[in-house]
């Protein structure tokens, strides 16, 4: 930097480097000069506009009354608004209809069987697995094996009312001892791989007998008519062909109470009511009866 200004009127500040690169003392452009003023001006806008200063435990709201979520919500409504709009129609009509005209129209139960998937997800997916594969002890709805029925009418039923599953321990009069429980249980595996009629299991077919099984698994194992009880003869087990929990079911039941408690290794079936757990409770149950019974392949 020079000390000697060869240039004295020529507005510079008197810093020189490299002989006569000098710094000039221009006012900055007007455009440039506006657009800093406005920015300050912005700055005291949004400052009383929206909020902005953080306090000791809060901020200044602003004048405008805006929040990030409450933005979210408007446009969320806006998203929720055009939905409805656009499936009124489909809507109205899952309202109007039964669940046996709703399975008639195509387009409606398509309808019924697309917007199930988060509803079935977020209510029922927990216990019967995300496409009703079923889990341990919680029954496959995927297939076309049912408890207490496939048709439309009991599919709403179980979600309408709940299901509760009811056996007794050690047969229907409880008086079947540890031996029978285990030649019945040998028995009941037979009879789902279709060897029921061998020598080798008379004993447990005399202990089905006596136990009274049939009053549920009808006389082969089959219920006569779905009423909760399991098929015994088809190899789709409701919780397990392991030889020791067939044992455990047959021993210790399911949902079998003493004194109001459960006993100690009964099987817990229960399936609470929808009735009051699903939002908009009349429409969604119809909606998930229509996606369940195509799930379990429409009988
Ligand atoms: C808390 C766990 C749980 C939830 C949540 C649940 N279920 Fe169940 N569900 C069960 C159990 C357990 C059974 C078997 C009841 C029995 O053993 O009799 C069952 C049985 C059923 C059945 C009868 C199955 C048959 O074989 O006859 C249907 C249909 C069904 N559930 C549908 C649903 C739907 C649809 C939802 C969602 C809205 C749902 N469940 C939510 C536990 C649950
Ligand atoms: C009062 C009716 C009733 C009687 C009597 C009864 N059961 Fe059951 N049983 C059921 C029901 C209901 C289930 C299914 C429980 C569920 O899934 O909620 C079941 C389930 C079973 C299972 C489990 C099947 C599977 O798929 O996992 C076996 C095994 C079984 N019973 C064997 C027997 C035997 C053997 C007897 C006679 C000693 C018997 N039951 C008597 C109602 C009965």
């Amino acid at each position: 930097m020079a000390h000697h200004n060869p240039w004295p009127d020529e507005g510079n500040t008197g810093h020189i480097w490299d002989e006569d690169l000098r710094e000039l003392d221009n006012p900055a452009p007007l455009w440039w000069m506006l657009s800093f003023y406005a920015g300050f001006v912005m700055i005291v806008f949004y400052a009383i506009y929206y909020p902005t200063i953080p306090l000791a435990d809060s901020y200044t709201k602003g004048v405008a009354g805006w929040t990030q979520v409450g933005e979210y919500h408007e446009d969320f409504k806006v998203l929720k608004d055009w939905r409805q709009a656009k499936f009124a129609d489909k809507e109205e009509k899952l309202a109007a209809l039964s669940v046996d005209e709703i399975l008639k129209d195509d387009d409606l139960k398509a309808y019924a069987v697309a917007t199930s998937k988060v509803l079935f997800g977020d209510y029922c997916a927990g216990c019967h697995g995300a496409g009703g594969q079923g889990n341990p002890n919680f029954p496959v709805l995927a297939d076309d094996d049912w408890l207490w029925g496939g048709k439309p009418a009991q599919i709403q039923a179980a979600l309408v009312n709940g299901r509760v599953g009811n056996m007794p321990a050690k047969g229907m009069m409880g008086n079947l001892n540890d031996q029978e429980i285990e030649q019945v249980a040998d028995y009941v595996i037979a009879l789902s791989e279709g060897k029921a009629d061998d020598a080798a299991y008379a004993a447990g077919k005399a202990v089905y007998a006596k136990g009274m099984c049939l009053a549920c698994h009808g006389p082969v194992g089959k219920p006569l008519a779905p009423a909760g009880a399991a098929n015994l003869t088809d190899g789709i087990w409701r919780f397990s062909g392991d030889r020791d929990d067939v044992v455990a079911v047959i021993k210790y039941g399911v949902n079998v109470k003493k004194a109001g408690e459960l006993i100690p290794g009964t099987k817990q079936a229960y399936m609470p009511s929808f009735k009051e757990r699903l939002p908009n409770a009349d429409v969604n149950i119809k909606r998930l009866t229509v996606y369940v019974h195509a799930l379990g392949g429409g009988q």
